[in-house]
């Protein structure tokens, strides 16, 4: 199983021969190193209606024939766009053939638009089983002590947490959520994409690792990391 990290907070996985993409932020990225015109995926997953989220999402499930796994009120948003979608809600899993999805609790927003502003229920996370592995990709967060019960039913093989700060937890917070989840790979997400959610990943590895052992992988747009099974 190989993830690749596409920039700011989307990544695309590799399970043989099915492929996912999370959060697809392409066109309009500026860590990318794709454009949305170039992806070719069976799945999209979306965690909330931000733009820097759903970005192309829509286009890219439409040219694909992908279908976008996603909150009820995002699928309903991207169906009526002509996408195909299958929605779900926070505490929901589902067997998609190959891997299973379960959403999780995450503490943000959900919207898209500025007048009005859309409102798109609930933002969340995802659980990804696949291949005897759990990967948790937590999304737009804060920290919450109910990562603690997320990672004690579903022993975390990779977490993909953001470390910005500002819209999101930021890297004291993200150390404090390892601890939490106690997960056996790190990787850290949503940072220096833009001045405000500027971090040096370096300063949050060396104290996660100080202080709990546990790995931390950082990847620069275009890197590949592999899960092995
Ligand atoms: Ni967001
Ligand atoms: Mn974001």
């Amino acid at each position: 199983m190989l993830l690749k990290f596409l920039g700011h907070s989307c990544f695309s996985l590799s399970i043989g021969a099915t492929s996912l993409i999370i959060d697809p932020y392409l066109n309009e990225n500026p860590q990318a190193v794709i454009k949305a015109g170039e992806i070719k995926t069976d799945w999209v997953l979306v965690t909330h209606g931000h733009h820097d989220h759903m970005g192309d999402a829509v286009e890219i499930a439409k040219r694909n024939n992908a279908t976008i796994i996603t909150i009820t009120e995002i699928a309903r948003y991207c169906e009526a766009r002509g996408a195909k979608t299958h929605a779900m809600y926070i505490g929901g899993k589902h067997d998609f053939g190959g891997f299973k999805i379960k959403l999780t609790l995450a503490l943000h927003g959900s919207s898209i638009g500025t007048d009005p502003i859309e409102y798109l229920g609930q933002p969340c996370g995802f659980l990804i089983f696949t291949e005897g592995k759990t990967i948790y990709f937590a999304g737009d967060t804060g920290i919450f002590g109910d990562m603690e019960l997320i990672g004690r039913l579903h022993p975390i093989d990779l977490v993909i947490l953001p470390i910005g700060d500002n819209f999101t937890m930021g890297p004291e917070d993200a150390l404090e959520a390892v601890k939490l989840i106690k997960p056996a790979h790190v990787i850290p997400t949503h940072y220096n994409t833009w001045d405000i959610i500027a971090q040096d990943p370096r300063v949050f590895k060396n104290e996660v690792e100080k202080e709990t052992g546990i790995p931390v992988t950082i990847l620069s747009p275009g890197d590949t990391f592999s899960i092995d099974s």
